[in-house]
């Protein structure tokens, strides 16, 4: 059954060119409710451990380095068909490739540096989430 959370990451390089707040803008336009948000840093360590399913991907030791490279934020969002809304909103991947108006299309700069991360799953914005987020650091 779809859960109506998300879990989202602002990256290093939307935060580093002050896109921060037009990202949370389209966030809150869209209809998502941040539900829990922190600004804060990655190690190297927990950025590999986010994305240790990509461990065997030829980019997996540059996302990790460029994860860890400077401040994210991360939040919980909640919305009716959250996942799937989200991933809508952000666009593709590649962001040469995201459809007009989304989050990536305006503000990613690369494959690699593509402004937001959106889980693709209702098990993985859960797991996301945990990473993050105790219990009480979510409303
Ligand atoms: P995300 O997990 O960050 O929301 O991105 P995604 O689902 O659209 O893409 P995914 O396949 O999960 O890849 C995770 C992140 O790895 C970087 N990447 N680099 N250099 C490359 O070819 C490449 N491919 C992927 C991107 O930052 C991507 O968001
Ligand atoms: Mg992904």
């Amino acid at each position: 059954m779809a859960t109506n959370r998300t879990f989202t990451m602002i990256k290093p390089d939307a935060t580093a060119k002050n896109y921060i707040g037009g990202i949370l803008k389209m966030i809150n336009d869209a209809g998502f409710r941040i539900v829990g948000m922190k600004y804060t840093k990655l190690t190297k360590e927990q950025a590999g451990s986010f994305y240790e399913v990509h461990k065997e991907r030829p980019f997996y030791g540059e996302l990790v380095d460029y994860m860890s490279s400077g401040a994210i934020v991360a939040a919980i969002l909640e919305k009716e068909n959250a996942v799937a809304d989200f991933r809508n909103l952000i666009g593709a991947t590649d962001p040469t490739k995201a459809a007009e108006g989304t989050i990536r299309k305006i503000y990613a700069e690369s494959i690699a540096a593509n402004a937001v991360h959106g889980s693709d799953s209702d098990e993985n914005a859960a797991i996301e989430g945990n990473f993050f987020f105790s219990s009480l650091e979510r409303f």
